[in-house]
């Protein structure tokens, strides 16, 4: 378990339980217009190829749930499906420590490239990912709901 100590505080990063649920159905309503619903979480947490971390603030029952990151790992590859982070946490690091995680968690499994889609307006997740040396390949579309495009971002990943 990754331990970062902010602020006086100590902040883990660790794999999801069912106690983190309520906390990451709030964050997943605060971040998106058509957020994930808890069956939409259980059906990942069935798929084997799916992972899921979440960044805490203190320890059992009472840990503060921060922010998830969640992500597929097969043939070499990992997919970026979901990273939010609690409106009240963010622009602290959070974001950039989970995304960080997976990475590292991926590289160590073996994937040679990351992908992941983000909406054309993002700017600031779009900014954070070009942080982590992801670029610019493609564009769906109108790929969301809404009707907006998504930017496909590419990454490969050094072992
Ligand atoms: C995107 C998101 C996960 C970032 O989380 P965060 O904890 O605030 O990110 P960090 O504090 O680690 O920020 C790291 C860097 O990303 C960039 N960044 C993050 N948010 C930004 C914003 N709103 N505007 C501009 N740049 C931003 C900055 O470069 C930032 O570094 P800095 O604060 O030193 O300038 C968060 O804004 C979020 O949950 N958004 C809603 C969900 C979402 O859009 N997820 C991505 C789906 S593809």
């Amino acid at each position: 378990m990754a331990v970062a100590a902010t602020g006086g505080t100590s902040r883990r990063i660790g794999r999801y339980t069912p106690a983190d649920l309520d906390q990451m159905l709030f964050i997943e309503r605060a971040s998106y217009p058509n957020p994930w619903t808890g069956q939409m979480f259980a059906e990942e947490l069935d798929n084997r190829l799916c992972h899921i971390f979440v960044s805490r603030d203190g320890d059992g029952g009472a840990a503060e749930v921060l922010g998830y990151v969640c992500f597929w790992l097969f043939l070499g590859e990992m997919h970026l499906l979901n990273v939010a982070v609690d409106p009240a946490r963010r622009r602290q690091g959070v974001g950039r420590r989970l995304l960080s995680h997976a990475l590292d968690f991926a590289a160590a499994r073996g994937a040679k490239v990351g992908f992941l889609e983000v909406r054309r307006s993002n700017r600031g997740a779009r900014r954070l990912y070009e942080e982590y040396g992801f670029s610019e390949i493609g564009i769906r579309p109108r790929y969301y709901e809404d009707g907006e495009d998504a930017v496909v971002m590419l990454l490969e990943i050094s072992n």
